[in-house]
């Protein structure tokens, strides 16, 4: 028995030399861009090792240029970070390099694809962002929700307040943030809210989107993705990967699908004004577009990508906040300015405070929640810049060092919302050194939704508190975690928050 394990693993080796050799041979007559020497099976792996974050990829970019190839085992990783060839893979040539790649993990988790965000660019893409459109990502839908966002903003304020260690020792602001983010998407989602930070099905729910993040975004599984021989090693990490995906269908399935369309067939079908987002996402499957499994990886995308980017993105803004106290101070009097003292921000306000949206765009900009957006694809041999890309490439480009380059921003690893004040430069992707939610046919949807919900929310918290560091601390800590391509704050910030008459 063993001594056939071992023939095995001798013939996949041969075999995996043999077709290195072989696209090695093929591979002679392109002209790949720079890059560290490969050495066999292993590419680079063993040179820059697991963690590929935005940092590291920028000092490999100082080595090799604005384009570079590594070989991470079987897998080709092109890094982008010029805004000229970012145009060209967002741009330009949208469509050739506007597909994603998956791991094994993600492969997983959106059931090879089935879903929108890790789809290849084509026809299941199209409609998928089609259906998502009119229950997310339209003016109208802000216009629906923004009483409800207020409300919850609000309710989260109060809740603060009540609590007595907020205004002394401090509170971790996150947890009753998180609650609220989970309250607005899911709100729009299935008209549903949590009552509390314990609420068991919050505390389920919670507790499986964290779990799918951290198998996700962790490093440990890249040597059986890179390796593909190594991948029977991997046999325990993605059981429990198929497991945590399968509980979390499941609960989106049984407490928030069915029971909609259990609401639904009691009380007749929802009128126009009450549709959510689910009713529409249904009549789609009614309708024979899509199937279930689609219904539930596109509540499975916006699990993901809606409330984490949305919440990292406040952590970060309320720490800068609190750590310059002087930008803190502008932020109220431009309110209170705009729109007198007490009266609280609302959402058509949002638009008419230059400073307010000058600091979420800086906060965007020093800490991006997706550092190197989300890996596109080309699934054909592609050209970019003077090198050709050989087909399935993974190609990453590092948004974070294009806005964070000093060649193009000036002291840009300080916190100076003021550099936003005179030019034009939008989060939306007028300029290709600023691309937190990306650009083109698979930037994000979700900034219609992001960037009224961060400005209202950080709007309404300096509204309502002074924000400072905890006792004995002169500032909070903004260090870094990143995974395959997310990047949050390490330490959730214990933040005091004293409530203003
Ligand atoms: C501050 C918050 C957010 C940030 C920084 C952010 C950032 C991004 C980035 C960088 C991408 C990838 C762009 C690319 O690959 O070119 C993306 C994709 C996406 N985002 Fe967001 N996002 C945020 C909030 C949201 C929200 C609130 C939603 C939904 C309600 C959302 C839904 C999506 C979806 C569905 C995609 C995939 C688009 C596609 O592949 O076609 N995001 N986001």
């Amino acid at each position: 028995m063993e001594l056939d394990l071992f023939k095995g693993l001798v013939a996949l080796f041969v075999a995996l030399v043999g077709l290195i050799f072989l696209s090695k041979l093929r591979s002679k007559k392109l002209k790949l861009p720079p890059g560290p020497l490969a050495v066999p099976i292993f590419g680079n792996w063993l040179q820059v090792g697991d963690d590929l974050n935005h940092r590291n990829l920028s000092d490999l970019a100082k080595k090799y240029g604005e384009i570079f190839l590594l070989k991470m085992g079987q897998r080709n990783l092109v890094v982008v970070s010029s805004p000229d060839l970012a145009k060209e893979v967002l741009h330009t040539q949208g469509v050739e390099f506007g597909s994603r790649t998956r791991n094994v993990v993600f492969d997983i988790f959106t059931g090879k694809g089935q879903d929108m965000v890790f789809t290849v660019y084509g026809e299941h893409w199209r409609k998928m962002r089609r259906i998502m459109t009119v229950p997310f990502f339209t003016n109208k839908v802000v216009q629906q929700y923004r009483f409800a966002w207020e409300s919850e903003i609000a309710s989260a304020v109060e809740d603060i307040k009540k609590r007595p260690e907020s205004s002394t020792t401090g509170i971790v602001i996150r947890r009753r943030l998180q609650l609220m983010m989970y309250n607005i998407m899911y709100k729009m989602m299935f008209d549903r809210r949590f009552e509390s930070e314990e609420d068991p099905l919050f505390l389920r729910l919670r507790a499986l989107n964290g779990e799918r993040s951290r198998l996700a975004q962790s490093f440990d599984y890249n040597y059986g993705d890179f390796i593909p021989i190594l991948r029977p090693f991997l046999r325990g990490y993605l059981k429990i990967c198929k497991e945590v995906k399968e509980r979390r269908l499941t609960l989106f399935k049984d407490y928030f699908v069915e029971e909609r369309k259990k609401m639904a067939s009691t009380r007749g079908p929802v009128s126009l004004n009450e549709k959510v987002a689910i009713d529409h996402i249904l009549e789609a499957q009614d309708k024979g577009e899509i199937n279930e499994d689609n219904v539930l990886y596109i509540v499975e995308n916006i699990n993901v990508a809606a409330i984490e980017t949305t919440l990292w993105s406040m952590e970060w803004g309320i720490a800068e906040i609190v750590n310059h106290p002087e930008i803190q101070q502008k932020i109220r009097d431009e309110l209170d300015t705009m729109l007198g003292h007490g009266v609280p921000i609302t959402e058509p306000d949002t638009i008419r405070l230059p400073y307010l949206q000058a600091v979420i765009k800086e906060t965007l900009r020093l800490h991006m929640a997706i550092p190197l957006l989300v890996p596109h694809m080309n699934l054909n041999e592609a050209k970019l810049g003077s090198y050709d890309i050989p087909a399935e490439s993974k190609i990453l480009v590092n948004a974070w060092w294009l806005a964070n380059n000093p060649e193009w921003w000036d002291k840009p690893d300080q916190f100076i919302p003021e550099r936003f004040l005179d030019d034009k430069i939008e989060a939306s992707g007028n300029d290709f050194r600023y691309l937190p939610f990306g650009v083109g046919r698979r930037s994000c949807p979700g900034i219609i939704l992001a960037l009224p919900i961060l400005a209202l929310a950080i709007g309404r918290l300096i509204q309502s508190f002074e924000l400072l560091p905890p006792p004995g601390q002169s500032k909070v800590d903004v260090s870094e975690k990143g995974g395959q391509f997310s990047l949050h704050i390490l330490n959730h910030s214990v933040v005091v928050a004293k409530p203003i008459a």
